[in-house]
């Protein structure tokens, strides 16, 4: 068993004695009396902290959960920021994968989703940046809506099914339209990679695309160039126009492609088009993910179909998972050996 100080904090996955939110001193009527600082006012995350904090502590013990003071808040912001990486650092030990796809409802969100669920109940350490600002759907997949806790300077991202996300769509009313373009949406994404605090320790992030190869690709594969592309599509969609624009940003060097997804396979509409596009682009393709009901349902109900019942989608989802390729290292900034 381990003593409370090395209880993670659980937004953060930090020992609690790390961040300055645990105190083991002094007694209460004969126990030892172990003093915890919560993040969150959230009353299942202290509870959630009350009980990880008993489990460790010795028998006995008096333990009282309540939530930081500012002074705590911004002692435990700066420890965080020891540990945190910028979008220059991500890719040293991070493998980052930019979902997209030339149309819309070909499922990226829906891979990105399961994908994710399937790495971190696999022992991954993952986080999924949904990256569609006009039209979010991760916290629906993920059955979560919830704002992320901020410490001063720093967004931690919200936990579901072991997954850290982050998505505009925790900060707005479904109501209210996302109408960002231009230096806007190039500032918010920027700070979603700068300003969150994904974790040092983090093996994937997930970058879910809006539909097409506009604005958002480029900025992001400007912010994250040692990410890989993997492109989504249906079987029987016309991949041309993806494959020539995907294609031209990979052939000037503004984009590693790692492989396609072909999804929503034996579907009555036709076949081939995973395996066409990834010929075009030259790239394996990585899967073919059958048009399955249980896979839509699941979306519905916002838990990962990979979490649930088995099923031929549910497998090649989680085969997707497991051997997504490393992307390829890009050369953008780097200094050739030849030039050392
Ligand atoms: N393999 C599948 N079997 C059945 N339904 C699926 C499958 N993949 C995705 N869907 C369903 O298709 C719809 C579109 O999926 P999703 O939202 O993931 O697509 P998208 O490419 O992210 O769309 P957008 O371009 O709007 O962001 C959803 O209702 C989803 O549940
Ligand atoms: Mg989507």
């Amino acid at each position: 068993m381990s003593p409370p100080e090395l209880v993670p904090e659980p937004l953060t996955g930090r020992p609690l004695a790390e961040l300055g939110l645990v105190e083991v001193s002094g007694r209460r009527r004969g126990a030892p009396l172990v003093r915890v600082h919560g993040l969150s006012e959230d009353p299942a995350y202290l509870r959630a902290l009350q009980e990880g904090v008993s489990a460790a502590a010795p028998a006995g013990s008096a333990i009282e959960v309540r939530a930081a003071d500012a002074e705590r808040r911004q002692a435990a912001a700066r420890a965080l920021k020891a540990h945190h990486r910028s979008p220059g650092a991500l890719g040293s030990t991070t493998r980052v994968y930019l979902v997209g796809s030339g149309k819309g409802g070909v499922g990226k969100s829906t891979v990105t989703a399961n994908v994710a669920a399937a790495l971190a109940a696999d022992g991954q350490r993952v986080a999924v940046l949904d990256a569609d600002v006009w039209g979010y759907s991760q916290p629906a997949l993920f059955g979560v809506r919830q704002p992320p806790v901020a410490v001063p300077g720093l967004m931690l991202p919200v936990r579901s099914q072991g997954v850290r996300l982050m998505s505009i769509g925790f900060f707005v009313d479904d109501s209210e339209p996302v109408l960002w373009r231009g230096p806007m949406l190039h500032k918010a994404l920027e700070q979603f990679l700068a300003d969150v605090y994904w974790g040092a320790d983090l093996d994937v992030l997930l970058v879910d695309l809006p539909p097409g190869t506009g604005d958002v690709l480029l900025t992001l594969a400007g912010l994250l160039p040692d990410a890989g592309m993997v492109v989504v599509t249906t079987p029987q969609t016309a991949a041309r126009s993806v494959a020539a624009r995907v294609g031209r940003m990979a052939a000037r060097g503004s984009l590693t492609v790692t492989g396609v997804v072909e999804n929503m396979s034996g579907s009555v509409f036709g076949s081939g088009g995973g395996a066409a596009l990834a010929e075009e682009l030259g790239v394996p393709l990585l899967a073919k993910i059958p048009l399955d009901e249980g896979v839509c349902r699941a979306g519905d109900r916002g838990t990962p179909a990979v979490l649930g019942p088995a099923s031929a989608a549910v497998e090649a989802l989680k085969a997707l998972a497991v051997s997504l390729p490393a992307p390829r290292r890009s050369l953008v900034g780097r200094s050739l050996p030849l030039f050392t």
